[in-house]
């Protein structure tokens, strides 16, 4: 596997690739690589010959510098990771590479952007956007692979391609958890031994409430036991909880069409996330 760390370099990789005939795929990453992460590449070894996995802790989507400071920086172990993968390229620009002196621009996706985690996270999706959006342009790639895990993000960056005409093919894989359930996050990390017991109550909770909703039952009363369930957590904060419709993230009146049942929840100082389909009645 080829580490590259300036665009010129992995430009021309891609160059190299496309000259005999190579589809390309990306995977976008902080790193501290865990299962999901892994899950993306291995989808992207399946589906494009040529796969780059970037590793870029973006500064601009961390709203709270001690978040940005405190987020693990684990390249050598990620390397050891991806090697036996098969991932042809680590693309691992520093800073001052991706946001040289003097840049100015910002990429805003209004809409889905909006609520949910956009709400409690000032800024943060404008940063996902514009590294995002700089990494589809450095790369080239035909297709990009992201998870389901951060539903909201999946539909912002899918919204960014196709509004400004970037020619790739933004696909969303399921969340990879933990036997008990818990979506894996390099978050997961940070929790102490007891706020990792107590967590499995978030995909517990938008499990049970995600059948009751496909069998019938109003989404006032399920989300008003499933939201007290959450809040029942010991030495937990409830951010949000809420139903939006699969495809557009707009608000669910009626389970007429697919929808998903999204959660934000404060273990301590650990913000966790999640989400899981709800079948159309
Ligand atoms: P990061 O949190 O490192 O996640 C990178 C990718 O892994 C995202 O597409 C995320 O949805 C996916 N992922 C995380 N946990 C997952 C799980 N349990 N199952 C499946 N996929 C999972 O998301 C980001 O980085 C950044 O915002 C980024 C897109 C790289 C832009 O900086």
């Amino acid at each position: 596997m080829k580490i590259i760390r300036t665009v010129v370099e992995l430009r021309e990789e891609v160059r190299t690739w496309r000259r005999e005939g190579c589809t390309v795929g990306v995977v976008p990453t902080m790193g501290a690589l865990h299962g999901g992460h892994l899950s993306l590449v291995r989808r992207g070894l399946v589906e494009t010959d040529r796969v780059i996995v970037t590793l870029f802790v973006n500064p601009k989507q961390f709203n709270d510098a001690s978040d940005l400071a405190a987020y693990p920086r684990t390249e050598e172990s990620d390397v050891e990771k991806l090697k036996p993968l098969g991932a042809h390229v680590l693309y691992a620009p520093g800073a001052a590479e991706m946001y040289p002196s003097g840049f100015q621009t910002k990429v805003s996706v209004s809409g889905v952007s909006e609520g949910l985690c956009g709400a409690g996270r000032a800024g943060h999706f404008d940063g996902v956007a514009t590294v995002v959006c700089k990494l589809f342009l450095q790369a080239g790639a035909d297709k990009a692979f992201f998870g389901e895990k951060d539903f909201q993000q999946l539909h912002v960056v899918r919204r960014m391609a196709r509004d400004l005409d970037i020619p790739i093919e933004v696909i969303g894989c399921p969340t990879v958890r933990d036997a008990d359930g818990l979506a894996l996050s390099s978050r997961n990390e940070r929790l102490s031994p007891a706020a990792r017991a107590n967590a499995t109550a978030i995909p517990a909770a938008l499990h049970e409430a995600a059948i009751q909703l496909a069998a019938g039952t109003g989404i006032a009363d399920t989300l008003g036991a499933a939201t007290e369930r959450l809040k029942c957590i010991p030495d937990s904060r409830f951010e949000y909880l809420e139903l939006r419709h699969e495809d557009d993230l707009s608000p669910v009146n009626t389970v007429a069409r697919p929808a998903r049942l999204l959660a934000a929840v404060w273990l301590g100082d650990v913000r966790l996330i999640d989400n899981v389909p709800v079948a159309a009645l």
